[in-house]
């Protein structure tokens, strides 16, 4: 269980996936029921695998996994969050197929963004009459996006449907991501975030800079107060005397 904002700096990815591991493991073991909103990119990749390698054996059946984000193509496409999840955790482990929400990245963008909004209604508990999930991981992008919603789109963390649909700033690609409302209401919300390539922003934001306001990433205060950055050195190294 988090305490308030903690920032986790662990030496490399790979301890960073054990040590996400185990908290994932405490809060699945603490819970008889957990609703967890998945992030894509690469970086859930080693702590997945690390989960199917380690925590096979966990109980699963009371875990209901959701997607933060998704792109928006066929869950059998190289760039489907599905699909990576599938290949390094899912199919793995034994976990119920009911248990397992995944955004249809075939489906038209507009109406899946609806159709998810009202899965999440339904099938989350509440709290100030907004869905929320007991853990939301997110990664971050170097332009200091998460989930995905990207610099250019900031407004669209502020919007009242919980989810919406996006569009990556140089590919084009329409995405299906959840909303701030949702992210800020979950009960836990962590950050699994490797590489230099990340450091500057990371300082930026938990420096608190002006220049951070633009980036959707900052926005990431969850009401609850638990809110933790699981990190490698490389991404933390701005962070010196900070
Ligand atoms: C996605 C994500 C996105 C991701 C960041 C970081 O679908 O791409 O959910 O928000 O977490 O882009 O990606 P990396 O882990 O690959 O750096």
């Amino acid at each position: 269980m988090l305490k308030d904002m903690e920032l986790k700096i662990f030496n490399s990815k790979q301890e960073v996936a054990e040590q996400f591991s185990e908290y994932l493991k405490s809060l699945i073991s603490q819970n008889d029921k957990l609703t967890v909103a998945l992030s894509g990119g690469s970086t859930p990749k080693v702590v997945f695998d690390y989960l199917a390698e380690h925590y096979q054996q966990l109980d699963w059946s009371g875990v209901h996994l959701f997607w933060g984000d998704e792109r928006c193509v066929p869950p059998t496409h190289e760039e489907s969050n599905y699909k990576m999840t599938v290949d390094h955790l899912l199919s793995k482990i034994d976990i119920p197929e009911q248990n397992i929400h995944r955004i249809k990245g075939e489906n038209a963008p507009k109406q899946e963004a609806k159709d998810y909004g009202s899965q999440l209604k339904d099938v989350l508990n509440h709290s100030d009459n907004i869905p929320s999930f007991d853990l939301v991981i997110l990664g971050m992008g170097s332009d200091g996006h998460t989930a995905s919603i990207f610099p250019h789109e900031i407004e669209l963390w502020d919007s009242d449907e919980y989810c919406e649909v996006a569009v990556h700033p140089d590919s084009g690609q329409k995405r299906i991501t959840i909303t701030g409302q949702v992210i800020n209401n979950a009960r836990e919300v962590a950050f699994l975030v490797t590489g230099s390539d990340k450091k500057e922003k990371v300082a930026e934001i938990i420096g608190k800079e002006e220049i951070s306001k633009s980036y959707p990433a900052s926005l990431v205060l969850p009401t609850s107060g638990k809110l933790a950055w699981f990190m490698d050195q490389a991404a933390a190294d701005g962070l010196e005397g900070k």
